[in-house]
């Protein structure tokens, strides 16, 4: 355990973007039944992504992180969850087959519910109110005792996490992740005729799976091709919750945060001497850091000094939002400054909350040009600095909304309106989001070295999936 470490050391330290609970006995009534319940993810687990985030860290492996920007109470169901596996599963084959090399596959699922806000407090028509900050926290309509923070949504958000997690774990080792069955989705995307660019790809991931199946691939490398290993994450931001949540992993004797796999740090809650800081550098899961325009190269290696004393590879993934053409100049001192100390990190790619902007008819919106546009430069600056662009993470659904514009699915600005549902950030919908990952791809093929087996990814999809 790191020095001087507890579980609720944090509430020592200064927090910010946290709600004040202004009945602190139920809040503790609370907390006192999530310590009780069972955590939802375990350790072993923790130390199996940890070791694919430190196949990443080396260039051999691909991160793929994404779905809602905030999960929702209201829009809890199970064609919710099945549609955002589904495709997160579809753009995962699209990436293996072009990286040639195994996908991460993590969601932002089961835990994405609190959310730090630009200002406190939110007015409409002279009245003020606190802002909302997520399902786990207060409610989103605009009355006084909405928006007041409530202890016991963190048990819905505590259950609604727990059921989301048994139907991923179910889709993934239960037969719906067939690579096959996968690819046929895709294939069904191709098939559109404005989607037809991306056809010659999907045709090539049929032909090695055909390969396989003519090669009579069975056993064990058939059986791997029909399940997956699903990892969730979230912004770790109610600390009230997380404490409730941390456990002791009975192997190591190590403390876990057993609320999801991977805790991120989010861009305005990273000080080094922060509460959200203190209470992530005693658990061992594997941490992302988000790494925005304001954050100094020093406060980075410090960040990195604190949470990733070891350099243990796979512990940390900087998760870099800097914006379409602002992404070389932002990411480059962070670049050069870690490399040039040889610190261990996975660079992953967030080109959503660099990429905002309000459409002229009033939706926050993003534009799928510029989110593609980041993720270019983030290829680029990596392959200009001989460093790994280890991954990609996305606000996506496997809805078909329209939140972001452009794409095959051409939504336009007046378009916004028709299905557009995000509680919080525009989100790309099934569509744009298996589009990004067919472009990811190119990336991808252009910055990994071929392997030299001539199967032309099918030992690797049949290995690696
Ligand atoms: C998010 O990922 O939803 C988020 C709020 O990101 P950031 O902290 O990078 O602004
Ligand atoms: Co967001």
């Amino acid at each position: 355990m790191p020095k001087g470490w507890h579980a609720s050391g944090w509430r020592k330290m200064p927090r910010i973007q946290m709600p004040e609970y202004p009945d602190a006995g139920s809040l503790e009534v609370v907390e006192g039944k999530l310590g009780g319940y069972p955590p939802l993810v375990f350790a072993g687990e923790l130390r199996r992504l940890q070791q694919q985030l430190a196949d990443a860290c080396e260039g051999r492996a691909f991160l793929l992180q994404g779905g809602d920007c905030a999960e929702s109470f209201g829009e809890f169901g199970p064609d919710n969850i099945r549609d955002t596996f589904r495709v997160l599963l579809q753009m995962a084959v699209v990436l293996t087959f072009a990286a040639k090399q195994p996908v991460i596959k993590v969601g932002r699922i089961a835990g994405q519910f609190a959310k730090p806000r630009s200002a406190p407090t939110e007015s409409r028509d002279g009245i003020q109110l606190p802002i909302y900050r997520g399902d786990i926290i207060n409610d989103n309509s605009f009355t006084p005792e909405a928006r007041c923070p409530n202890p016991e949504r963190m048990l819905q958000a505590y259950s609604q996490s727990a059921a989301t997690l048994n139907l991923l774990r179910a889709f993934s080792k239960g037969g719906y992740a067939d690579i096959h069955r996968v690819h046929s989705w895709t294939l069904g995307f191709t098939d559109k005729s404005e989607a037809g660019k991306y056809r010659h790809l999907a045709e090539r991931i049929t032909d090695a799976l055909d390969f396989m199946a003519a090669a009579r691939m069975h056993g064990d490398q058939f059986e791997s091709l029909k399940t997956v290993d699903f990892y969730t994450s979230h912004e770790c931001l109610l600390l009230e919750y997380e404490e409730a949540l941390c456990r002791i992993d009975s192997t190591s004797g190590l403390p876990v945060a057993g609320s999801g796999h991977l805790l991120w740090i989010g861009d305005r809650t990273r000080q080094p001497d922060g509460a959200h800081v203190e209470f992530l550098r005693g658990v061992q899961n594997p941490l992302g850091i988000k790494c925005g325009p304001s954050l100094e190269v020093s406060d980075l290696l410090r960040l990195l000094d604190v949470l990733n004393p070891g350099n243990e590879p796979g512990r940390i993934t900087l998760i870099t939002r800097f914006g379409a053409g602002k992404t070389k100049s932002g990411l480059l001192p962070l670049i050069r400054a870690v490399k040039g100390d040889g610190r261990k990190v996975v660079w992953c790619c967030d080109p959503m909350h660099g990429n905002t902007v309000k459409s002229a008819n009033g939706y926050k919106t993003r534009r799928f040009e510029s989110v593609l546009a980041e993720v270019r430069e983030f290829f680029e600056v990596h392959a200009a600095e001989g460093t790994h662009p280890g991954g990609v993470h996305f606000e996506m659904t496997g809805a078909d909304v329209t939140e972001c514009t452009g794409g095959v699915s051409a939504v336009s600005d007046e378009s916004l309106s028709d299905r557009y549902h995000t509680v919080c950030d525009p989100r790309l919908n099934s569509s744009q989001a298996l589009e990004l990952a067919f472009l990811v791809a190119e990336e991808l093929s252009k910055s990994r070295v071929p392997t030299e087996s001539g199967l032309h990814g099918s030992g690797e999809l049949a290995a690696q999936f």
